[in-house]
């Protein structure tokens, strides 16, 4: 199977409303005179386009458009949702979102809003409404982004009464009778059954933890308000702008709501790259915080890029965001090696980015984002990655990737597994996303063309199927999987639970038991002080003991069994560290006929229809051409 890509363009965040109007013609001059095709404005302009209730300000932003416009600039257009205005907050002060602790989440920065609260539901909408109607058939506007960034700041799960009242309300449509809950969630335990949904209170705030599969609702109730809060943008925006493409940005190792779900309404979906940022407040070692602190991890933003492809419908997707300096926001702050911007933005095109996009243009000395970059600094001058943006747009323009890319390895996710570990580790540091990431990064190393895509998705034409860390298997899955004829490999916790957060009557892995050959007795992890093997901070070690019929795969130095094989199919019993995952995967990689070598640390490589792109991480260079073609030692 192939997949073929679209067009790729450049463009950049914009915020005119924090200029003088003398400025806007100078600044879309330039931003044409480099190579940009696009503009991303608007997304938090509420106060200005409505200073007060009902009173719409346009002029401003019309003349805006029209400059953008005129300079020859596609604009994506942001509904303002994000930042809701303190007029709006003090008219309706429990639209507020409550954080779990219970104190409110208040106004002066952004995102205060409540997902589930109706009457900002219905401010939206009418905001929406309102833009939608002004520049809706404006020819200048190409795509529109609904609100922006959903969840930064910790900002999906609200407990709010308003939360609380629509939650029983979506208990009550899942489970239809309260005995049904009872029975599925096992709330005889410790006396917790209910008689009635207006007895369900929130999880947060219990004694101890709140039943697993109560959180486990929760979750997903949160999930589906941002869901349906989208929707209703999209909507809007569909009847007043229609031929436009929707798009929202999704952020980097973010799971607070599931993206597969929200990508049924969009038609491209963006993510917001910060390479340097994501380093440094993830899970990642003082090592490699060390080495890769000015050019991010390898796989920080291609396991993002494969993630939302396998995410969007028809795999359209973008970079709406482009670190192109300093961030303001983690913990320590570099800028990027000279090179990485260029670097960055090829490697996105390589793995079929539609777009990237820049933030931002100039940086504003003011407010709580001075500190953080852009392609101009406060005074209008080029900063560094202007340069770098030119010279990726030259590279970008002898590029033609006609053919289609053939398939070799998928990966399985689903945002369901990710929340469930969270809600249940049963030992620090156990992580269904973290997994994936292990298994995508070693894979990487090994030169594959990835693919993350959810559980049903369609696994014809891959040579190798990686499952990292799969609570709930569908019995979908489980049939493609029993006639897959490449290699499998299963990673631990996988069909360890039911939807209802039980453990299955037939034992883990549930309906993965006779692709298996055998089943999971017991799983318990293990301290650090317990192993000698390398760890990141206090993570501990998964130990899965399988009965059955499959034979040793591979084991450590003491003899611990490290994973199984039974024909086609691998189980890994542990989650391994780095190069233990790498050592099973090659030889998957190997017995799929895929490549199995690794390359040197820090090089990657992903290739696109004919062309190759190969990075060195270490240096900032890179090489990208016709796979035909021997690629040469890296520049850089
Ligand atoms: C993103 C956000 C932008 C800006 C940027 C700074 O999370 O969407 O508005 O805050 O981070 O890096």
């Amino acid at each position: 199977m192939i997949q073929s890509y679209p067009a790729m363009r450049l463009g950049v965040c914009y915020y005119p409303e924090h200029w003088p109007e003398a400025r806007w013609d100078e600044d879309a001059r330039l931003m044409r005179e480099t190579g940009l095709t696009r503009v991303r404005i608007g997304e938090f302009a509420w106060s200005r386009i409505e200073p007060e209730p009902g009173r719409f300000d346009w002029r401003w932003l019309d003349r805006a458009v029209d400059t953008l416009h005129q300079a020859g600039l596609g604009i994506i257009l942001g509904t303002p949702t994000a930042t809701p205005p303190k007029w709006l907050v003090d008219r309706m002060p429990d639209m507020i979102a409550i954080d779990r602790e219970g104190k409110p989440r208040g106004f002066g920065s952004r995102r205060h809003y409540c997902f589930s609260h109706e009457g900002y539901r219905e401010q939206a909408a009418r905001i929406t409404r309102e833009v939608g109607a002004r520049y809706g058939e404006h020819p200048g506007v190409v795509s529109w982004q609904t609100d922006n960034e959903y969840g930064c700041h910790d900002t999906v799960q609200s407990f709010s009464p308003a939360a609380r009242d629509a939650f029983r309300a979506w208990l009550a449509r899942r489970y239809g009778d309260i005995t049904r809950l009872n029975e599925e969630w096992g709330n005889v335990f410790w006396s917790m059954e209910y008689r009635s949904f207006e007895e369900v209170e929130l999880p947060n705030l219990t004694v101890t933890e709140a039943n697993p599969a109560h959180w486990l609702a929760f979750r997903r109730f949160s999930s589906d308000q941002v869901v349906t809060f989208n929707r209703a943008q999209v909507e809007i925006l569909r009847e007043l702008s229609p031929g436009r493409d929707i798009t929202h940005n999704a952020m980097g190792f973010y799971t607070g709501y599931d993206h597969h779900d929200l990508c049924e309404d969009l038609d491209v979906l963006g993510w917001d790259s910060y390479p340097l940022g994501l380093l440094e407040m993830f899970r990642f070692t003082e090592e490699e915080k060390r080495t890769y602190a000015r050019q991010g991890h390898p796989d920080i933003a291609a396991f993002h890029h494969d993630l939302y492809r396998g995410c969007a419908k028809d795999g359209r997707w973008s970079v709406l965001e482009q670190q192109p300096g300093p961030v303001n926001w983690a913990r320590y702050n570099p800028a990027p090696l000279p090179g990485m911007v260029k670097l960055w933005t090829l490697e996105a095109f390589a793995h079929g980015a539609e777009m990237v996009s820049y933030f931002r243009w100039r940086q504003f000395p003011k407010a709580q984002e001075q500190m953080h970059a852009g392609l101009l600094r406060h005074d209008g001058s080029p900063a560094p990655a202007l340069a770098e943006v030119r010279e990726a747009i030259e590279i970008l323009s002898q590029f033609k990737p006609e053919t289609a890319t053939p398939k070799q390895t998928a990966i399985v996710y689903s945002y369901v597994s990710e929340w469930m570990t969270q809600i249940q580790p049963h030992g620090e540091g156990h992580s269904a996303l973290w997994a994936t990431f292990d298994c995508y990064s070693a894979l990487r190393q090994l030169g594959h063309n990835l693919d993350i895509v959810p559980p049903t998705a369609d696994l014809d034409g891959y040579r190798l199927v990686v499952i990292p860390c799969l609570t709930i298997v569908p019995e979908c899955l489980a049939k493609k999987l029993e006639a897959f004829d490449g290699q499998i490999v299963v990673g631990p916790r996988t069909g360890s639970r039911t939807v209802e957060f039980a453990i299955p009557a037939e034992m883990p892995p549930g309906p993965l038991g006779d692709l298996l050959g055998g089943r999971i007795v017991l799983s318990e992890t293990l301290s650090p002080r317990m192993f000698d093997r390398e760890a990141r901070a206090g993570e501990s070690a998964w130990i899965d003991h399988y009965e059955g019929a499959a034979e040793l795969d591979l084991s450590d130095d003491q003899g611990n069994v490290l994973s199984w094989l039974f024909g086609n199919v691998r189980l890994l019993c542990t989650w391994p560290d780095r190069l233990q995952i790498l050592t099973i995967l090659e030889a998957a990689s190997r017995d799929a006929g895929l490549p199995s070598r690794r390359l040197e640390e820090g090089v990657r490589r992903r290739s696109r229809g004919d062309f190759v792109f190969q990075a060195n991480y270490l240096t900032g260079g890179f090489a990208w051409q016709s796979s035909g073609e021997q690629v040469p030692s890296l520049c850089g």
